[in-house]
């Protein structure tokens, strides 16, 4: 594709070319967003092929029974359409004698420059700059620069507000109200028609001709879920023409807008419109790039110095944390994050297990402020668990695989991709039967609260979700002839194997689940009085404690083979064997499914994703290292990780093995999924868990982290092309630096208000 590695600094990700196949890949690995909103970044001028959106966190709709709540897309403020003498730029006509888009992580913005030259012959300089503000999280910015290059050219200027974008042809919003105030300011409400939430959009330009204000007669315009204005401008040889936009979007389910009504969110907004622009762009630029500063780069700082190779190394990572911002709603916990982050409507702004098992590490360790809002969502969102459960006749907290309002419960669409044998539509067992999600929410709010130490979180709710989510396993468990728990029926991690019993992974979780609220009710029981009491009451604890303890002793755990490795369920491993190789050399994701359907593939021995090698790392002290290097060559064989999930689970294994090379090879296919051509699949946005995953692999599998059974381990072993690897570290309030060379290891607290105990190398150390 257009993208250019060779230009790649380590904060630049820059396209040297414009290629409309690229569009979509563009568009959502450019994105720009502050965890409010996200933006893709389509171009001022309009593509076919293009997608437009703007998503704000948290605003799902529901469009019909037929289809699942997703995020709607909100009216488009950034299409700027231009006409040089007469004739619209695109970049499908005319020719383009210069051309680079770059996006800065650093500053979170998006620069474009272009050369062109009407078919006609005009010829023009033309740089578009954008921000999404991180510190005014409502606010969009942007400019449009002309230079007149030759001969003198009569500009044409159409901008304004588009409610006509829609979800992929579904189209969530009411008309509602438009208007101009003082010929200038521009304001559209759009108000989604289930969920009922009023959306206002503002918008005002400003001119400047060779750097001086400019005042332009306005041509307004209002139309069907449109309204826009017109200038037009003559230039000539030298002249350089600025456009700045501003606008701002604000939605009635905003925490800072409660118990405004609308007229009063009309009004407060246009006040805040003016306020930005009357700053102006590089103030609001700057500002925002002081916010990424001090969000971002200087709370998790990362380093990595070594071969030509690490170069990119260390820009993926920081492109991973660049895309872990724009997707987290630091400012509210009553959302979450999607599998695609805020950059494209696949899955709808659903979030998944991606969250707990993903990207709360990264977030754990260097923003935990920002993951007690993610850990608190899952708390507020046990009415939809409780619903889920009752429907499906069980009890206690049974998280939904796919999670969106709090109290929506499952959102899982029910068909999805074609069946090449029959050619129906795909049912997706996973909202019915992947059941582990909710062993995975529980195990998040305790690994938050063990690398935190926030123990309000767990006395407000993690107690509670933990005990919860244990009721519900122990009411799932199925008692078998041979006197023991089975969980029949289920899909594992791996979404190539439907309907199966004992998957591992669900087992083992399951048990640790119950266990955690054993040793939780002992211990309150013990030593809280009062807050056991208040527990109890909610969740009748002398009935489920004995159902606990039952469940936990007797749950059939699958067992190694005699070649030490671990059965995933009870039926892979009788499976068919075929021969992979076509499909794991494919550059593409599910080339499988193209030859089998999903019933045929269930008895064939491969896997989309990595499976119980997740549990190796989660619960690693339950397994001998003989089984967890027996089972990942066993399974890396076998899998052609079709998820974006897989590869790094893969790699840090493979670095705990200390099989380095396999294990900085897995990491670089891991960060290319969307820096590269990798994945076709980045169109839809880009792969939220996947970066968590590059994070993990650096600093998980290179840097040797793990927190196990509650305590803190840095064990380092560097690839072959890295010298220094260095990250921080937030462990229960204290902020650690970890320097790592092939030589030694240094550990620093830069908190220094309380020592931390930490195993290094197997010894156990202070810092
Ligand atoms: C994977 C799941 C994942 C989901 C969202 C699916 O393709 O199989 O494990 O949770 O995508 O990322």
């Amino acid at each position: 594709m257009g993208m250019d590695y060779s230009k790649i600094d380590q904060w630049i990700l820059a396209e040297d070319s414009f290629d409309p196949v690229h569009l979509g890949k563009c568009e959502a690995v450019m994105s720009l967003g502050n965890g409010y909103m996200g933006l893709r970044s389509a171009a001022e001028e309009r593509y076919v092929g293009e997608t437009r959106d703007l998503l704000i966190n948290g605003t799902f709709d529901r469009f019909d029974e037929s289809e699942v709540t997703e995020l709607p897309n909100a009216a488009d403020v950034t299409a700027v359409e231009l006409w040089v003498g007469g004739e619209r730029f695109s970049l499908d006509q005319g020719s383009c004698t210069g051309y680079s888009r770059e996006l800065n992580l650093k500053t979170g913005e998006l620069t474009r420059r272009v050369e062109w030259t009407s078919p006609k012959g005009d010829k023009v300089g033309l740089v578009f700059r954008r921000i999404v503000s991180l510190k005014r999280l409502h606010d969009i910015a942007l400019t449009v620069t002309v230079t007149c290059l030759e001969q003198p050219v009569a500009l044409k200027v159409r901008s304004g507000i588009d409610a006509r974008v829609t979800n992929t042809g579904t189209q969530h919003f009411t008309e509602g109200e438009k208007r101009f105030y003082e010929k200038k300011y521009l304001q559209l409400l759009e108000t989604t028609i289930e969920s009922g939430i009023t959306f206002v959009v503002n918008a005002v330009h400003r001119f400047a001709l060779n750097g001086q204000p400019l005042e332009l007669d306005t041509d307004v315009n209002i139309d069907r879920r449109v309204l826009y204005a017109d200038y037009t401008v003559d230039l000539k040889p030298g002249d350089c023409f600025t456009v700045e936009k501003y606008a701002n979007v604000f939605t009635t389910r905003d925490l800072d807008c409660a118990g405004k009504t609308v007229a009063e969110l009309q009004a407060q907004t246009l006040e805040d419109l003016k306020t930005s622009a009357a700053l102006g762009y590089q103030a609001l630029a700057e500002e925002s790039a002081a916010q990424w500063q001090l969000e971002v780069w200087d709370r998790a700082p990362l380093d990595i110095q070594g071969d030509e190779n690490s170069q990119f190394d260390l820009f993926a990572l920081r492109f991973a944390q660049y895309h872990m911002r724009l997707m987290l709603p630091r400012h509210d916990n009553r959302m979450n994050i999607g599998a695609k982050g805020l950059s494209g409507e696949g899955y709808k702004g659903h979030c998944f297990w991606d969250t707990e098992i993903f990207l709360l590490p990264y977030y754990m360790f260097t923003d935990p402020e920002a993951a007690r809002k993610l850990e608190e969502y899952r708390y507020l969102s046990l009415p939809g668990a409780h619903r889920k459960a009752k429907e499906n006749g069980y009890r206690g907290a049974m998280f939904p695989w796919e999670s969106a309002w709090l109290d929506d419960g499952e959102t899982c669409p029910l068909y999805m991709g074609t069946d090449i044998l029959t050619g129906t539509p795909i049912k997706v067992w996973s909202g019915i039967i992947e059941q582990h999600i909710t062993a995975d929410v529980a195990f998040g709010a305790w690994q938050y609260y063990a690398i935190t130490g926030d123990q309000a979180f767990l006395d407000d709710y993690g107690y509670e979700l933990i005990m919860d989510a244990a009721i519900f396993w122990a009411s799932r468990l199925e008692k078998g002839e041979d006197g023991q728990y089975h969980i029949n029926d289920v899909v594992g991690p791996d979404e190539y194997h439907e309907h199966v019993n004992d998957n591992a992974f669900t087992n083992y979780m399951a048990q640790w689940n119950l266990n955690k609220a054993i040793e939780y009710h002992d211990e309150l029981k013990a030593e809280r009085p009062e807050l056991f009491q208040r527990l109890d009451e909610k969740l009748n604890l002398a009935e489920v404690y004995p159902q606990w303890v039952d469940g936990a002793a007797h749950i059939y755990l699958p067992q190694p083979t005699e070649e030490n490795i671990l059965p995933m369920d009870d039926r892979f491993m009788q499976g068919k064997e075929i021969d992979l190789t076509k499909y794991k050399e494919q550059d593409f994701v599910a080339g499988i499914m193209k030859d089998y359907n999903l019933e045929q593939i269930q008895g064939i021995q491969v896997c989309k994703q990595a499976d119980c090698l997740v549990l190796f790392y989660l619960l690693e002290d339950e397994f001998p290292p003989e089984v967890k290097r027996a089972s990942w060559a066993y399974y890396e064989a076998r899998t052609l990780h079709d998820s974006s999930l897989s590869l790094s689970t893969h790699s840090v294994q493979a670095a705990d093995m200390g099989e380095l090379d396999m294990a900085y090879d897995l990491f670089r296919k891991a960060a290319t999924i969307d820096l590269g051509p990798y994945m076709g699949t980045s169109d839809a946005g880009i792969h939220a868990a996947s970066f968590g995953g590059v994070w993990q692999c650096a600093v998980y599998g290179f840097g040797g982290v793990r927190m196990l059974n509650g305590k803190l381990r840095i064990e380092p072993k560097l690839p072959k092309g890295w010298d220094k690897l260095q990250f921080t570290l937030m462990w229960q309030g204290q902020k650690l630096q970890v320097t790592a060379t092939k030589e030694n290891v240094v550990v620093e607290n830069l908190t220094g208000t309380k020592p931390v105990t930490f195993t290094l190398n197997g010894t156990e150390i202070q810092a």
